[in-house]
Formats: structure tokens, sequence, C-alpha cells
């Protein structure tokens, strides 16, 4: 099975959970990009709660109702992709620039279901670069404050995130550094140190969010709880 055959059948399963109803917060990436689908292809009267302008408009081409975040009391049920799920279901996301509305929709979530390809199952963070978003007033300076935070942790400095067009701009106007380590030994710490440093709005390191994962695997596809 290919890494998108895993995505899409933990996708599938995930559109499974939700019921007639349900206010669903949409997460953002290829694996959520199947959820959505799945979740469409089903017909429920649902309302979802996209986090991100990317899977607002998939969510749209499909006709599915949407809500923002402003405008609902709570989601029944967020379904999102990760960039690495670790112990305790301990996640990296953020690799789709999505991860301040993603965190703001999770928190808001009564259920959050994490969906991924078999490669995303790690025993530690950090072989993924973890993405943490900036202001972009002064954003060089907030970069050499977290430079020496890496430093602390034993990281070499965050990069600032670009691509073909230049340095990508989150959907809230903001840029990411993306800090490579190999290892985050202490996540807790790593998060709290990052969330000190003004200018950060927030890090792609969600601890004790999600409430179980669906992994899609060769042999079909595993649930894991924290
Ligand atoms: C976007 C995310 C994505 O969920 C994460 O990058 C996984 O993406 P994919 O499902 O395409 O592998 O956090 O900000």
């Amino acid at each position: 099975m290919t890494a998108d055959d895993q995505k899409r059948i933990s996708g599938e399963a995930a559109a499974q959970l939700v019921e007639a109803g349900m206010v669903v917060g949409l997460g953002t990436g290829s694996t959520a990009a199947w959820f959505v689908k799945a979740l469409a292809a089903r017909g429920l009267d649902i309302r979802g709660v996209p986090t991100s302008e990317a899977t607002a408009n998939l969510a749209r081409e499909l006709g599915m109702t949407l809500a923002s975040l402003d405008d609902v009391k709570s989601i029944d049920l967020t379904v999102d992709g990760a960039d690495e799920i670790g112990p305790g279901l301990s996640l990296i996301k953020g690799g789709g620039a999505a991860l301040l509305r993603e965190k703001l929709v999770w928190e808001a979530s009564a259920r959050c279901v994490v969906i991924a390809d078999a490669a995303k199952h790690v025993k530690t963070l950090g072989r993924f670069p973890l993405p943490i978003e900036v202001v972009r007033f002064g954003h060089p300076h907030t970069g050499r404050r977290l430079a020496d935070i890496a430093a602390e942790f034993d990281l070499p400095p965050p990069r600032l995130r670009t691509a073909d067009r230049g340095v990508v701009v989150t959907d809230g106007g903001n840029v990411i550094y993306d800090m490579a380590s190999g290892v985050i030994e202490d996540p807790a710490a790593l998060a709290g140190a990052l969330k000190s440093v003004t200018g950060v709005v927030d890090h792609g390191l969600f601890l004790d969010l999600a409430d179980e994962a669906l992994i899609g695997t060769d042999d079909g596809v595993v649930k894991l709880v924290p």
C-alpha cells in the first residue's frame, strides 16, 4: 500500500465517526483532504469548520456547509493530519503552515482524532522540523531569540520557511520558522520556552490534545489512544 493509500483509509475511517447534526473541525493537508472527501461523500447534514483557506476551498467545492470558528459555540469532533505522532499521541503539526488555526480549532473541540499514514508514527518527536509561527513585524529579531532557545536545547538555529515564491506567509499573515532537531527530549519544556518569546504566535507541538489516532497501515487502520 502506498503512503497515500494509507492516508486515504485513515481519512475514510475517520469519516465514519461523524454523525448528522455535528459541527466538525476540518484539518489541513493531504490526509485531512481524504477525510473531507469521504465526509462529503456521506452527504450528512453537518457544518464544517475549516482550519485553512485551502481546506475551506476544497470543502466548498464538495458542497459542504461551512461555519467559521467565530460562529460556533463548540465543535463536536475535529479530524486532522499530523507530521509526526509520538508517545502519548504528542504531535508535530504545521508542515502545511496551518498550525495556528488548527490548534485554535482543536482546542475548541470536544474530541480530536488525528489521522496519518504509518510512517508518521515515531518513537520520539523531532525528525520532522518543528514549525513555529511568528508575527512578521521584526521577525528576524524573534528568529534570533528562537536561535538562543534552540541552543539551550542543543538544537541548531531555526530557519525561516521559504518556497518558490519567497517567504511563506500563513493564512493569518505570519511567517514560519522551522526548528530541525532530530530528537526533542522534552517536548513540554520546549513548548513552554517557545511560547515565552514575544513574537511567537504558536508552535507545532500539539501536546495532550489528541484523543485518538487512526493510522493507516498495510494491515488496515490501527486505532491508538494516549
Ligand atoms: C498542516 C498540518 C498537516 O496536518 C500535516 O502537515 C500533515 O500533512 P499531510 O497529511 O499532507 O502529510 O499540520 O499544517
